[in-house]
């Protein structure tokens, strides 16, 4: 029988946000606050899979971080697969899964090798789950999930009458149930 420890969070989000301040404050360039944003993330992952946390998510960068000045975006970029490159052998270790949510198609070709490599790397393993959302927008996800249900009603494979707010749910990038 599996106990389940109640002073354990079951999912911990964590929007990574002050990141910038954190640089200004010490009148350091931004992209030195997102350094220090990603090596907290790091210390993150590693306790969470010490202390049997079964979900961690990481909002790493939304849909409308894309106006941001073009040599931030690329340094952060460059920080994500700069990240998984040397840091998926110590998450295999912990037996760390990793998943990505939101839309990866404008995700540099670079970072994006560096990605699925990571997700290849951990698939088998069996311990805590990190989603990192990238180019997410919660928005975006619901109209995801509502034009994928759309296509299902579309092809005959859904009766409009069956959809429910599980369907909505079910449909989303990460839903509730996400085991
Ligand atoms: C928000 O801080 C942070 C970001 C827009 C990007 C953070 C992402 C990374 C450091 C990469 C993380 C990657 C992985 C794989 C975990 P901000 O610049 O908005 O800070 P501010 O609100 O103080 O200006």
């Amino acid at each position: 029988m599996s106990e389940i420890n109640s002073a354990v969070p079951v999912h911990v989000g964590i929007i990574m946000d002050g990141n910038g301040r954190w640089a200004k404050q010490r009148n350091l360039p931004r992209t030195s606050g997102h350094k220090e944003g990603l090596d907290v993330a790091k210390a993150i992952v590693k306790a969470a899979a010490e202390i049997g946390i079964k979900y961690v998510t990481l909002y790493t960068f939304s849909t409308e971080n894309w106006k941001r000045p073009q040599a931030e975006i690329s340094a952060i970029m460059s920080l994500i697969a700069e990240y998984l490159d040397n840091e998926t052998d110590e998450m295999d270790r912990n037996n760390v899964v990793l998943n990505f949510i939101g839309d990866l198609s404008m995700i540099p070709k670079d970072s994006l090798a560096a990605i699925n490599r990571s997700v290849e790397q951990l698939r088998n393993n069996t311990g805590l789950k990190v989603n990192i959302a990238l180019n997410y927008g919660g928005r975006d996800d619901i109209t995801r999930s509502a034009k994928r249900i759309a296509e299902k009603v579309k092809h005959g494979e859904l009766d409009i009458n069956d959809i429910t707010e599980k369907t909505l749910n079910d449909n989303l990038y990460l839903p509730v149930d996400c085991d």
